[in-house]
């Protein structure tokens, strides 16, 4: 990773640009508006292939030199997409065999975008020849800061079962296990799924019935390799021929996905970029923004990331698309700032006429400039202009907590004892975090843990044996941990661990879990200590563990749901069911109390606040989720203002303040 790019003086402000879409005179008005919005930074071409590649091997790139030289004049930087998101229907049309084949066989049609199989050679030497083209053309541009590779990997195609697709994964299985292994690996005994030779393994299409775990849990591997291996293939050129321009994807780790390990594809991207959505009916939407903000400067490594899409207002693929409320995405963006985001884009600049996507907010609406949203982008986008000051600094946590896509492959699986969403039950636990006013850094298994004072782990299913120790060792030397339920349960290839649950923790929690008992929808267990649980509870034996809460009458009346493990110069919390958000807050207090964390300032609730870190000065950035005015005690010089807070810092109803801190 090479870090924040850009050198652009403030933080980023933009979006996707789509000219392709309009008519030539409507490029010098959308130069001259985005100066007026303070915009600096556009993401270009990502949907042009048809507009470039016009015909097999017949380009035209006079449309985008125009382009470019319009925003470069306007001082606006570009980060230029290769255009390979969405291939043409002259190249699907001539290689039909090009297009993805979902698991019940059907091969998908084009006349949408994201039409390719991850592994089509076809696919992928034009997707490489397109590439350079455009390296060669644009690579020297001055409005170049950065390259744009595809668009959201799996967004849409996150696997293929094609037969060539096949053949590939058994290569993959291949360079792991050799056939004894595979079928060890994968329990083939079961059920007569017990392989004599390569050439019967498969993806896991529809079946009769049940997958098998281990095979699907692989496909998952598989598939998310397969296409950082494009990614790699399309990045390698670029950085081949400009290797002084920084390449990004943009991620997606959000609430809408987890198909690709994204540990492994921030080791390749120069920068992280990440696209966010809020869901629109949840009231705690900001809350689930925080997590996946914290989460992509996990992926980032701490460094500064780049929100390369969010939405101005409303979206169009939810059941209900709400408009975002005035100042919501104003709160929204200073969200993504406090937590590393060195700038924030929308899909998309302007709202498009035709297409799919024509009831998709944008930047400027169909309605023009008079607008509540043309005016908030404007608002912003000028405050942005004061913030430069930000630009590059990291973020202070003392949490950790781990996230795990491979968990979340194994658990979500079906014949589970309840239907498991990996991702809700980690934002289920952060949002006492957020309540609490801790700030959280999202890491993977085996990260580093040094100097945080405590490691938050929801729901990691499955742990390899390393994994396990290392969280052992980690409590051992004096750090404190909280493991909930479905956590240390199976291997590495959704094999159940022995002895009792929670199998891989079960001495560093001294619990022992004979049964799972989970709850009825819309049932209440009844906790000592004034708390309540849903959704999960399980038949444990204390085993050298305190107990700090138990079932109050029911199937486990007396049965320890909540217990606290002194384990060598550490601490480690079992959470045995699902806390009520209530009950949650609760407990997580007296775990945050006992490692010794502190919220950034008091705050009340619902007041979002952030520290970001510089050399020698921070900022607190706060935000007011709240419909009241509220005064924190935080000294410094407001930057939006320009004002000194001596008295206090006033953060309105609604509200954002960006304090330098004295
Ligand atoms: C994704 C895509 C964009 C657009 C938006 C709409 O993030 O990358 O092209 O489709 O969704 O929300
Ligand atoms: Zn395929």
């Amino acid at each position: 990773m090479t870090g924040w790019p850009t050198g652009l003086a403030s933080p980023s402000w933009g979006g996707d640009y789509n000219p392709e879409q309009w008519p030539e005179h409507v490029w010098k008005q959308d130069v001259e508006l985005m100066r007026r919005a303070g915009v600096n930074l556009v993401s270009v071409g990502i949907f042009a292939w048809a507009r470039l590649e016009v015909a097999d091997n017949r380009f035209d790139f006079g449309w985008l030199d125009q382009v470019l030289d319009l925003l470069h004049d306007g001082g606006i930087r570009v980060c230029l997409a290769n255009a390979t998101a969405s291939p043409p229907p002259w190249l699907t049309g001539a290689n039909p065999d090009l297009l993805p084949v979902r698991a019940d066989g059907v091969r998908l049609s084009h006349g949408s975008r994201q039409e390719y199989c991850p592994t089509s050679p076809v696919y992928r030497d034009r997707a490489i020849a397109l590439t350079e083209k455009i390296a060669l053309r644009y690579g020297e541009h001055p409005a170049l800061a950065a390259w744009h590779v595809n668009n959201e990997y799996g967004c849409h195609v996150s696997r293929c079962y094609c037969d060539r697709c096949a053949g590939v994964f058994r290569d993959w299985l291949r360079a792991r296990y050799d056939l004894d292994g595979l079928n060890r690996a994968w329990g083939t005994d079961f059920w007569s799924q017990h392989y004599s030779s390569w050439d019967q393994v498969l993806p896991p299409r529809v079946t009769p019935t049940l997958p098998n775990p281990g095979q699907v849990l692989d496909f998952a591997r598989f598939c998310s390799d397969a296409l950082l291996d494009l990614f790699c293939a399309e990045r390698d050129v670029l950085s081949e021929l400009t290797p002084d321009v920084p390449v990004t994807t943009n991620f997606m780790a959000n609430w809408t996905f987890k198909a690709l390990n994204y540990w492994h594809w921030a080791a390749e991207v120069d920068f992280v970029s990440n696209d966010h959505y809020t869901r629109a009916d949840d009231p705690e939407r900001h809350i689930e923004l925080a997590l996946s903000a914290d989460l992509v400067r996990g992926l980032s490594r701490g460094e500064p990331w780049l929100l390369m899409e969010q939405s101005t207002s409303a979206v169009n693929w939810q059941p209900r698309n709400f408009a975002k409320l005035a100042g919501e995405m104003r709160r929204n963006s200073y969200s993504h700032l406090a937590r590393g985001a060195d700038g924030t884009l929308f899909f998309q600049w302007r709202q498009s006429r035709a297409g799919a996507e024509r009831f998709h907010s944008a930047m400027l609406p169909h309605a023009g400039e008079d607008t509540k949203v043309f005016r908030e982008v404007t608002q912003v986008g000028e405050e942005y202009g004061r913030l430069a000051e930000l630009v590059g600094s990291t973020v202070d946590a003392q949490v950790a907590l781990v996230y795990d896509f491979e968990s979340a492959w194994a658990a979500e699986q079906p014949a589970h004892p309840v239907a498991f969403d990996y991702y809700a039950t980690v934002l289920g636990l952060y949002k006492a975090l957020w309540q609490l006013g801790v700030t959280v850094d999202v890491v993977p298994p085996s990260a580093d843990l040094t100097g945080y004072r405590l490691v938050v782990v929801p729901a990691l299913y499955q742990v390899t044996d390393d994994e396990a120790r290392w969280l052992e060792d980690y409590v051992r030397a004096g750090g404190h941990a909280l493991v909930t339920w479905f956590s240390g349960i199976a291997d590495e290839n959704s094999r159940v661990r022995l002895g009792g649950y929670p199998g891989a923790f079960r001495d560093l929690l001294g619990v022992r879990v004979e049964e799972f008992f989970p709850l009825a929808e819309g049932d209440t267990a009844k906790l000592t200590g004034g708390l309540s649980a849903s959704y999960w509870s399980e038949l444990l034996h204390a085993n050298g563990c305190e107990v700090v809460s138990s079932y109050v009458d029911g199937p486990l009346d007396g049965v320890p749901a909540v217990t606290r493990n002194v384990f060598g110069e550490g601490v480690a919390w079992y959470l045995a069911t699902t806390l009520d958000a209530d009950s949650a807050v609760t407990v997580l207090s007296d775990v945050l109390a006992g490692a010794g964390v502190t919220p950034i300032v008091s705050a009340p609730p619902g007041v979002e606040v952030v520290r970001r870190r510089g050399e020698r000065i921070s900022w607190l950035v706060a935000i007011n989720h709240t419909g009241a005015d509220v005064v924190l005690p935080v000294e410094g010089v407001e930057l939006i203002s320009g004002v000194d807070t001596a008295g206090g810092l006033p953060v309105p109803a609604g509200g954002v303040a960006v304090v330098r801190e004295v």
